[in-house]
Protein backbone atom coordinates (compact mmCIF):
# COMPACT_ATOMS: atom_id res chain seq x y z
CA UNK A 1 0.00 0.00 0.00
CA UNK A 2 0.85 3.78 -0.49
CA UNK A 3 2.07 5.57 2.04
CA UNK A 4 -1.19 6.40 4.07
CA UNK A 5 0.83 9.03 6.41
CA UNK A 6 1.03 11.87 3.46
CA UNK A 7 -1.72 14.48 4.12
CA UNK A 8 -2.98 17.12 1.78
CA UNK A 9 -6.55 19.02 2.60
CA UNK A 10 -6.58 17.87 6.01
CA UNK A 11 -3.22 18.34 7.11
CA UNK A 12 -3.76 21.29 9.24
CA UNK A 13 -7.22 20.34 9.92
CA UNK A 14 -6.43 20.24 13.77
CA UNK A 15 -5.80 24.46 13.56
CA UNK A 16 -9.63 25.34 14.74
CA UNK A 17 -8.64 28.57 12.61
CA UNK A 18 -7.30 27.14 9.33
CA UNK A 19 -10.27 28.69 7.72
CA UNK A 20 -9.20 32.22 8.29
CA UNK A 21 -6.58 33.21 5.87
CA UNK A 22 -3.37 34.36 8.70
CA UNK A 23 -3.60 30.29 9.58
CA UNK A 24 -4.08 29.18 6.08
CA UNK A 25 -0.58 31.03 5.10
CA UNK A 26 1.09 30.46 8.58
CA UNK A 27 0.50 26.75 6.95
CA UNK A 28 2.42 27.53 3.44
CA UNK A 29 -1.36 28.77 2.09
CA UNK A 30 -0.44 30.72 -1.11
CA UNK A 31 3.26 29.69 -1.74
CA UNK A 32 1.88 27.86 -5.35
CA UNK A 33 0.37 31.55 -5.77
CA UNK A 34 3.14 33.17 -5.23
CA UNK A 35 5.39 30.03 -6.80
CA UNK A 36 3.23 30.52 -10.10
CA UNK A 37 3.03 34.32 -10.89
CA UNK A 38 5.82 35.34 -9.06
CA UNK A 39 8.16 32.83 -9.96
CA UNK A 40 7.18 32.88 -14.42
CA UNK A 41 5.25 29.91 -14.37
CA UNK A 42 3.26 30.39 -17.04
CA UNK A 43 -0.59 28.86 -17.87
CA UNK A 44 0.50 25.91 -20.15
CA UNK A 45 3.18 25.44 -17.65
CA UNK A 46 0.01 24.78 -15.11
CA UNK A 47 -1.65 23.19 -17.39
CA UNK A 48 0.96 20.32 -18.36
CA UNK A 49 1.67 19.64 -14.34
CA UNK A 50 -2.48 19.23 -14.08
CA UNK A 51 -2.22 16.82 -16.97
CA UNK A 52 1.11 15.21 -15.47
CA UNK A 53 -0.77 14.69 -12.32
CA UNK A 54 -3.66 12.36 -13.09
CA UNK A 55 -5.79 14.20 -10.93
CA UNK A 56 -9.56 12.48 -12.12
CA UNK A 57 -12.58 14.53 -11.55
CA UNK A 58 -13.60 14.25 -7.85
CA UNK A 59 -16.89 14.99 -9.09
CA UNK A 60 -18.19 11.78 -9.65
CA UNK A 61 -17.57 10.76 -13.10
CA UNK A 62 -13.71 10.94 -12.45
CA UNK A 63 -12.62 12.42 -16.30
CA UNK A 64 -9.20 12.99 -15.77
CA UNK A 65 -8.95 17.12 -15.36
CA UNK A 66 -5.82 17.84 -17.15
CA UNK A 67 -7.98 16.62 -20.55
CA UNK A 68 -10.78 18.27 -20.19
CA UNK A 69 -8.65 22.15 -19.48
CA UNK A 70 -7.43 20.84 -23.09
CA UNK A 71 -10.95 20.90 -24.44
CA UNK A 72 -11.21 24.28 -24.85
CA UNK A 73 -10.62 26.55 -27.35
CA UNK A 74 -7.22 27.85 -28.53
CA UNK A 75 -8.29 30.99 -29.71
CA UNK A 76 -11.61 32.76 -28.38
CA UNK A 77 -12.81 36.20 -28.35
CA UNK A 78 -14.96 35.42 -25.76
CA UNK A 79 -14.28 35.50 -21.79
CA UNK A 80 -13.63 32.05 -20.33
CA UNK A 81 -15.11 30.99 -16.89
CA UNK A 82 -14.29 28.45 -14.58
CA UNK A 83 -17.30 27.44 -12.07
CA UNK A 84 -16.80 25.30 -9.34
CA UNK A 85 -19.18 22.79 -8.39
CA UNK A 86 -19.89 22.83 -4.68
CA UNK A 87 -23.75 21.57 -5.25
CA UNK A 88 -22.77 18.46 -3.47
CA UNK A 89 -26.16 16.77 -3.16
CA UNK A 90 -25.05 12.87 -4.07
CA UNK A 91 -26.91 11.24 -1.07
CA UNK A 92 -24.12 9.74 1.36
CA UNK A 93 -21.66 12.44 0.10
CA UNK A 94 -20.20 15.41 2.31
CA UNK A 95 -16.53 16.14 1.24
CA UNK A 96 -16.77 18.90 -0.25
CA UNK A 97 -18.22 20.64 2.95
CA UNK A 98 -15.52 19.56 5.19
CA UNK A 99 -13.52 21.69 2.70
CA UNK A 100 -15.53 24.48 2.32
CA UNK A 101 -16.31 24.86 5.92
CA UNK A 102 -12.69 23.93 7.06
CA UNK A 103 -10.20 24.64 4.75
CA UNK A 104 -11.78 27.42 2.46
CA UNK A 105 -8.60 29.09 1.00
CA UNK A 106 -7.41 25.77 -0.55
CA UNK A 107 -10.46 26.00 -2.52
CA UNK A 108 -9.99 29.73 -3.26
CA UNK A 109 -6.08 29.36 -4.05
CA UNK A 110 -6.83 26.60 -6.73
CA UNK A 111 -9.85 28.65 -8.12
CA UNK A 112 -7.03 31.47 -8.57
CA UNK A 113 -4.27 29.20 -10.11
CA UNK A 114 -6.16 27.41 -12.32
CA UNK A 115 -8.17 30.87 -13.55
CA UNK A 116 -4.68 31.62 -14.79
CA UNK A 117 -3.84 28.18 -16.20
CA UNK A 118 -7.67 28.05 -18.16
CA UNK A 119 -7.17 31.90 -19.02
CA UNK A 120 -10.39 33.06 -17.43
CA UNK A 121 -10.89 36.48 -15.28
CA UNK A 122 -14.01 34.67 -13.26
CA UNK A 123 -14.47 31.69 -11.33
CA UNK A 124 -18.50 31.46 -10.11
CA UNK A 125 -18.11 28.87 -6.92
CA UNK A 126 -22.19 27.30 -7.17
CA UNK A 127 -22.88 26.25 -3.58
CA UNK A 128 -25.42 24.01 -2.46
CA UNK A 129 -27.89 26.76 -0.26
CA UNK A 130 -28.55 24.54 2.77
CA UNK A 131 -24.88 24.51 3.33
CA UNK A 132 -24.67 27.65 5.56
CA UNK A 133 -21.96 27.54 7.09
CA UNK A 134 -19.70 26.59 3.81
CA UNK A 135 -21.26 29.52 1.93
CA UNK A 136 -20.05 32.26 4.73
CA UNK A 137 -16.90 30.41 5.52
CA UNK A 138 -16.51 31.14 1.36
CA UNK A 139 -17.68 34.75 0.91
CA UNK A 140 -15.43 35.05 4.14
CA UNK A 141 -12.28 33.43 2.49
CA UNK A 142 -12.88 35.59 -1.23
CA UNK A 143 -13.49 39.00 1.30
CA UNK A 144 -9.99 38.12 2.86
CA UNK A 145 -8.35 36.92 -0.49
CA UNK A 146 -9.37 40.48 -2.02
CA UNK A 147 -7.77 41.94 0.93
CA UNK A 148 -4.44 40.96 0.36
CA UNK A 149 -4.72 41.22 -3.40
CA UNK A 150 -4.99 37.65 -4.55
CA UNK A 151 -8.35 38.19 -5.33
CA UNK A 152 -9.26 41.51 -7.68
CA UNK A 153 -8.08 43.39 -10.81
CA UNK A 154 -4.12 43.18 -10.09
CA UNK A 155 -3.44 39.74 -8.29
CA UNK A 156 0.14 40.33 -7.00
CA UNK A 157 0.43 43.09 -8.92
CA UNK A 158 0.53 40.91 -12.21
CA UNK A 159 -1.64 42.61 -14.20
CA UNK A 160 -3.69 39.11 -13.70
CA UNK A 161 -7.28 39.69 -13.00
CA UNK A 162 -9.32 37.34 -11.18
CA UNK A 163 -12.82 37.79 -9.57
CA UNK A 164 -14.36 35.33 -7.68
CA UNK A 165 -18.10 34.79 -6.92
CA UNK A 166 -19.97 32.49 -4.50
CA UNK A 167 -23.47 31.89 -6.05
CA UNK A 168 -26.23 29.70 -3.37
CA UNK A 169 -27.78 27.28 -5.06
CA UNK A 170 -31.48 26.79 -4.02
CA UNK A 171 -31.47 22.94 -2.90
CA UNK A 172 -32.16 21.81 -6.25
CA UNK A 173 -29.64 18.11 -6.46
CA UNK A 174 -30.44 18.44 -10.28
CA UNK A 175 -28.65 21.88 -10.18
CA UNK A 176 -25.03 19.36 -9.20
CA UNK A 177 -25.39 18.26 -12.93
CA UNK A 178 -23.34 20.84 -14.74
CA UNK A 179 -25.55 22.26 -17.25
CA UNK A 180 -28.11 22.78 -15.14
CA UNK A 181 -25.89 24.39 -12.83
CA UNK A 182 -24.92 27.00 -16.04
CA UNK A 183 -28.26 27.29 -16.39
CA UNK A 184 -29.14 27.95 -12.41
CA UNK A 185 -26.02 30.46 -12.52
CA UNK A 186 -27.52 32.05 -15.60
CA UNK A 187 -30.96 32.46 -13.76
CA UNK A 188 -33.03 30.38 -15.21
CA UNK A 189 -34.64 27.22 -13.62
CA UNK A 190 -32.13 24.64 -13.27
CA UNK A 191 -32.22 22.34 -16.30
CA UNK A 192 -29.94 20.56 -18.07
CA UNK A 193 -28.87 21.20 -21.85
CA UNK A 194 -28.54 18.63 -24.31
CA UNK A 195 -24.75 17.84 -25.16
CA UNK A 196 -22.83 18.64 -27.59
CA UNK A 197 -22.31 21.21 -27.76
CA UNK A 198 -20.17 20.47 -24.17
CA UNK A 199 -19.57 23.93 -21.88
CA UNK A 200 -15.83 23.69 -23.09
CA UNK A 201 -17.48 25.81 -25.57
CA UNK A 202 -20.63 26.71 -25.19
CA UNK A 203 -21.11 27.01 -21.45
CA UNK A 204 -21.91 30.22 -19.09
CA UNK A 205 -23.51 33.12 -21.27
CA UNK A 206 -23.01 30.72 -24.17
CA UNK A 207 -18.81 31.53 -23.53
CA UNK A 208 -16.19 28.91 -23.00
CA UNK A 209 -16.24 27.42 -19.46
CA UNK A 210 -14.83 24.36 -17.25
CA UNK A 211 -16.70 23.05 -14.75
CA UNK A 212 -15.17 21.20 -11.95
CA UNK A 213 -16.07 19.74 -8.72
CA UNK A 214 -14.65 21.68 -5.07
CA UNK A 215 -11.99 18.83 -4.05
CA UNK A 216 -10.44 18.80 -7.72
CA UNK A 217 -9.66 22.06 -7.66
CA UNK A 218 -8.15 22.26 -3.79
CA UNK A 219 -5.93 19.99 -5.19
CA UNK A 220 -4.51 22.55 -7.86
CA UNK A 221 -2.09 24.15 -5.31
CA UNK A 222 -0.10 21.00 -4.07
CA UNK A 223 0.17 20.11 -7.66
CA UNK A 224 1.53 23.54 -8.76
CA UNK A 225 3.91 23.24 -5.64
CA UNK A 226 5.19 20.10 -6.13
CA UNK A 227 5.35 19.25 -9.59
CA UNK A 228 1.95 17.03 -11.22
CA UNK A 229 4.49 13.73 -11.11
CA UNK A 230 4.92 14.07 -7.21
CA UNK A 231 1.05 13.87 -6.83
CA UNK A 232 0.51 11.08 -9.59
CA UNK A 233 3.02 9.40 -7.87
CA UNK A 234 1.12 9.26 -4.64
CA UNK A 235 -2.01 7.46 -5.90
CA UNK A 236 -2.20 4.56 -7.68
CA UNK A 237 -1.76 3.90 -11.84
CA UNK A 238 -3.81 6.25 -13.70
CA UNK A 239 -5.79 7.65 -10.44
CA UNK A 240 -3.25 10.28 -9.09
CA UNK A 241 -2.48 11.56 -5.31
CA UNK A 242 -5.05 11.52 -2.62
CA UNK A 243 -8.14 12.09 -2.20
CA UNK A 244 -10.96 12.71 0.82
CA UNK A 245 -13.33 8.89 1.12
CA UNK A 246 -16.16 9.46 3.14
CA UNK A 247 -17.67 6.46 5.00
CA UNK A 248 -21.34 6.61 6.76
CA UNK A 249 -24.19 3.92 8.00
CA UNK A 250 -24.17 0.53 10.39
CA UNK A 251 -20.10 1.66 10.91
CA UNK A 252 -18.76 2.45 14.75
CA UNK A 253 -17.19 5.51 13.18
CA UNK A 254 -18.28 7.05 10.22
CA UNK A 255 -16.16 9.90 9.08
CA UNK A 256 -13.65 11.53 6.47
CA UNK A 257 -10.08 10.54 5.74
CA UNK A 258 -7.76 11.79 3.32
CA UNK A 259 -6.11 8.87 1.88
CA UNK A 260 -4.62 7.65 -1.48
CA UNK A 261 -6.42 7.02 -4.33
CA UNK A 262 -6.35 2.94 -4.89
CA UNK A 263 -6.53 1.56 -1.19
CA UNK A 264 -8.51 -1.10 -0.19
CA UNK A 265 -12.94 -0.39 0.53
CA UNK A 266 -11.83 -2.48 3.57
CA UNK A 267 -9.00 -0.67 4.85
CA UNK A 268 -11.03 2.43 4.70
CA UNK A 269 -14.38 0.47 6.16
CA UNK A 270 -12.86 -1.25 9.11
CA UNK A 271 -9.69 0.35 9.82
CA UNK A 272 -10.83 4.33 9.39
CA UNK A 273 -14.33 3.83 10.03
CA UNK A 274 -14.17 0.96 13.04
CA UNK A 275 -16.05 -1.95 10.91
CA UNK A 276 -19.48 -2.45 12.14
CA UNK A 277 -20.98 -1.06 15.21
CA UNK A 278 -23.19 -2.84 17.96
CA UNK A 279 -21.93 -6.54 16.64
CA UNK A 280 -23.65 -6.06 13.43
CA UNK A 281 -22.61 -7.91 10.65
CA UNK A 282 -22.40 -6.27 7.27
CA UNK A 283 -24.68 -6.75 4.07
CA UNK A 284 -23.71 -4.67 1.56
CA UNK A 285 -22.08 -1.05 0.34
CA UNK A 286 -23.01 1.70 -1.74
CA UNK A 287 -19.39 2.55 -3.18
CA UNK A 288 -20.03 6.43 -3.93
CA UNK A 289 -23.00 8.29 -3.59
CA UNK A 290 -26.66 6.54 -4.25
CA UNK A 291 -26.42 6.67 -7.93
CA UNK A 292 -23.87 3.58 -7.36
CA UNK A 293 -25.01 0.17 -7.97
CA UNK A 294 -24.07 -1.76 -4.10
CA UNK A 295 -22.13 -4.21 -3.56
CA UNK A 296 -21.76 -7.35 -1.44
CA UNK A 297 -20.19 -7.46 1.55
CA UNK A 298 -17.60 -10.24 0.70
CA UNK A 299 -16.34 -7.59 -2.47
CA UNK A 300 -15.34 -5.04 -0.36
CA UNK A 301 -11.50 -5.85 -0.91
CA UNK A 302 -11.37 -4.12 -3.66
CA UNK A 303 -9.40 -1.38 -4.32
CA UNK A 304 -10.62 2.21 -4.76
CA UNK A 305 -9.95 3.71 -7.92
CA UNK A 306 -12.21 4.19 -11.11
CA UNK A 307 -10.96 1.13 -13.06
CA UNK A 308 -10.83 -1.67 -10.39
CA UNK A 309 -14.53 -0.30 -8.94
CA UNK A 310 -15.70 -0.15 -12.87
CA UNK A 311 -14.00 -3.94 -13.10
CA UNK A 312 -16.36 -4.89 -9.91
CA UNK A 313 -19.58 -3.64 -11.20
CA UNK A 314 -20.12 -0.52 -9.66
CA UNK A 315 -19.00 3.09 -9.49
CA UNK A 316 -16.10 5.03 -7.39
CA UNK A 317 -19.00 7.95 -7.90
CA UNK A 318 -18.09 10.29 -4.79
CA UNK A 319 -15.85 7.97 -2.68
CA UNK A 320 -17.87 8.13 0.41
CA UNK A 321 -19.13 4.89 0.81
CA UNK A 322 -22.42 4.12 2.82
CA UNK A 323 -22.41 0.67 4.84
CA UNK A 324 -25.57 -1.04 5.61
CA UNK A 325 -25.87 -4.33 7.80
CA UNK A 326 -27.78 -7.63 7.51
CA UNK A 327 -31.16 -7.23 8.50
CA UNK A 328 -31.64 -4.41 6.71
CA UNK A 329 -34.35 -5.05 4.03
CA UNK A 330 -32.80 -3.92 0.03
CA UNK A 331 -36.19 -3.29 -1.29
CA UNK A 332 -36.67 -0.77 1.09
CA UNK A 333 -33.76 0.77 1.02
CA UNK A 334 -33.66 1.13 -3.14
CA UNK A 335 -37.24 2.50 -2.65
CA UNK A 336 -35.80 5.32 -0.43
CA UNK A 337 -33.03 5.87 -3.27
CA UNK A 338 -36.02 5.59 -6.01
CA UNK A 339 -38.13 8.21 -4.16
CA UNK A 340 -34.98 10.57 -4.35
CA UNK A 341 -34.78 10.42 -7.71
CA UNK A 342 -38.71 10.99 -9.22
CA UNK A 343 -38.39 13.76 -6.34
CA UNK A 344 -35.60 15.16 -7.90
CA UNK A 345 -36.17 14.89 -11.49
CA UNK A 346 -36.32 17.90 -13.35
CA UNK A 347 -39.49 16.65 -15.29
CA UNK A 348 -37.82 17.80 -18.57
CA UNK A 349 -37.64 15.18 -20.81
CA UNK A 350 -40.22 11.94 -20.51
CA UNK A 351 -37.72 8.82 -19.62
CA UNK A 352 -36.74 10.37 -16.87
CA UNK A 353 -39.83 12.26 -15.46
CA UNK A 354 -41.94 8.95 -16.10
CA UNK A 355 -39.59 6.49 -15.27
CA UNK A 356 -37.95 7.45 -12.08
CA UNK A 357 -41.80 7.84 -11.21
CA UNK A 358 -42.56 3.96 -12.27
CA UNK A 359 -39.37 3.42 -10.96
CA UNK A 360 -40.17 4.71 -7.52
CA UNK A 361 -43.81 3.27 -7.54
CA UNK A 362 -43.49 -0.15 -8.35
CA UNK A 363 -40.25 -0.44 -6.09
CA UNK A 364 -42.91 0.61 -3.60
CA UNK A 365 -45.48 -1.72 -4.39
CA UNK A 366 -42.45 -5.02 -3.96
CA UNK A 367 -41.58 -3.70 -0.72
CA UNK A 368 -45.48 -3.86 0.44
CA UNK A 369 -45.29 -7.38 -1.28
CA UNK A 370 -47.50 -6.79 -4.22
CA UNK A 371 -46.88 -8.87 -7.19
CA UNK A 372 -46.15 -7.25 -10.29
CA UNK A 373 -46.89 -7.87 -13.90
CA UNK A 374 -43.75 -9.14 -15.24
CA UNK A 375 -42.12 -9.60 -11.84
CA UNK A 376 -38.70 -8.54 -11.35
CA UNK A 377 -38.40 -7.80 -15.61
CA UNK A 378 -41.03 -4.62 -15.08
CA UNK A 379 -38.04 -3.45 -13.20
CA UNK A 380 -35.53 -4.40 -15.54
CA UNK A 381 -37.66 -3.16 -18.56
CA UNK A 382 -38.40 0.13 -16.98
CA UNK A 383 -34.25 0.80 -16.33
CA UNK A 384 -33.81 0.02 -19.92
CA UNK A 385 -35.97 2.62 -20.72
CA UNK A 386 -34.57 5.23 -19.13
CA UNK A 387 -30.68 4.16 -19.34
CA UNK A 388 -28.72 6.26 -21.62
CA UNK A 389 -32.29 7.81 -23.06
CA UNK A 390 -32.24 11.21 -21.21
CA UNK A 391 -30.41 14.51 -21.50
CA UNK A 392 -28.43 13.98 -18.77
CA UNK A 393 -27.56 11.47 -16.32
CA UNK A 394 -29.93 11.93 -13.45
CA UNK A 395 -31.90 8.97 -15.46
CA UNK A 396 -28.89 6.71 -15.10
CA UNK A 397 -28.22 7.35 -11.71
CA UNK A 398 -32.18 6.55 -10.59
CA UNK A 399 -32.15 3.34 -13.06
CA UNK A 400 -28.16 1.57 -11.84
CA UNK A 401 -28.93 1.30 -8.35
CA UNK A 402 -31.93 -0.97 -9.34
CA UNK A 403 -30.19 -2.63 -11.77
CA UNK A 404 -27.15 -3.90 -9.13
CA UNK A 405 -29.90 -3.97 -6.72
CA UNK A 406 -31.43 -6.98 -8.67
CA UNK A 407 -28.29 -8.23 -9.97
CA UNK A 408 -27.31 -8.67 -5.90
CA UNK A 409 -29.65 -9.07 -3.84
CA UNK A 410 -32.05 -10.87 -6.74
CA UNK A 411 -33.49 -13.92 -4.29
CA UNK A 412 -34.60 -11.12 -1.41
CA UNK A 413 -36.26 -9.14 -4.13
CA UNK A 414 -38.21 -12.11 -5.71
CA UNK A 415 -39.17 -13.31 -2.22
CA UNK A 416 -41.49 -10.28 -1.97
CA UNK A 417 -43.16 -10.80 -5.32
CA UNK A 418 -46.82 -11.83 -3.71
CA UNK A 419 -45.57 -11.83 -0.27
CA UNK A 420 -48.13 -9.25 1.23
CA UNK A 421 -45.63 -7.83 3.18
CA UNK A 422 -41.95 -7.34 3.37
CA UNK A 423 -40.33 -10.77 4.14
CA UNK A 424 -37.24 -9.25 5.39
CA UNK A 425 -38.54 -6.07 7.78
CA UNK A 426 -42.31 -6.57 7.92
C1 LIG B 1 -27.77 14.55 -11.40
C2 LIG B 1 -26.34 14.91 -11.24
C3 LIG B 1 -25.89 15.55 -10.08
C4 LIG B 1 -24.56 15.91 -9.93
N1 LIG B 1 -24.17 16.52 -8.77
C5 LIG B 1 -22.88 16.91 -8.63
C6 LIG B 1 -22.46 17.59 -7.45
O1 LIG B 1 -23.24 17.85 -6.54
N2 LIG B 1 -21.16 17.97 -7.37
C7 LIG B 1 -20.25 17.71 -8.39
O2 LIG B 1 -19.09 18.10 -8.29
N3 LIG B 1 -20.63 17.05 -9.51
C8 LIG B 1 -21.91 16.65 -9.65
N4 LIG B 1 -22.29 16.03 -10.80
C9 LIG B 1 -21.28 15.85 -11.88
C10 LIG B 1 -21.14 17.12 -12.71
O3 LIG B 1 -22.10 17.09 -13.78
C11 LIG B 1 -19.75 17.26 -13.35
O4 LIG B 1 -19.40 16.07 -13.96
C12 LIG B 1 -18.67 17.60 -12.31
O5 LIG B 1 -18.98 18.75 -11.61
C13 LIG B 1 -17.35 17.80 -13.03
O6 LIG B 1 -16.31 18.09 -12.12
P1 LIG B 1 -15.03 17.15 -12.00
O7 LIG B 1 -14.55 16.86 -13.38
O8 LIG B 1 -14.06 17.99 -11.23
O9 LIG B 1 -15.46 15.94 -11.26
C14 LIG B 1 -23.63 15.63 -10.97
C15 LIG B 1 -24.06 14.96 -12.12
C16 LIG B 1 -25.39 14.60 -12.24
C17 LIG B 1 -25.83 13.89 -13.49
Amino acid sequence: MKNLDVKILTKHLDDPELHTLAAYERHGGYGALRKALKGGMTPEKIHEEVKASNLRGRGGAGFPTGIKWGFLPKQTEKPVYLVINADEGEPGTFKDRLIMERNPHSLIEGCILSCFALKANHCFIYIRGELFKAIKRIEQAIEEARAKGYVGPNVLGTGFRCEIVAHPGAGAYICGEEMALIESLEGKPGQPRNKPPFPAHVGLFGCPTIVNNVETIAYVPWIVENGGQAYSDLGSDRNGGLKIWGVSGSVKRPGLWELPMGIPMRYLIEECAGGMKDGKVMKGVIPGGSSCPPMLAREIDVALDIESIKKAGSMLGTGCVTVFEEGICTVRLAQRIAHFYEHESCGQCTPCREGTGWLYRNVKRLEHGDALEGGLGLLESICNRILGNTICALGDAAAMPIQGFIQRFGDEWAAHLGAGRCPIQG
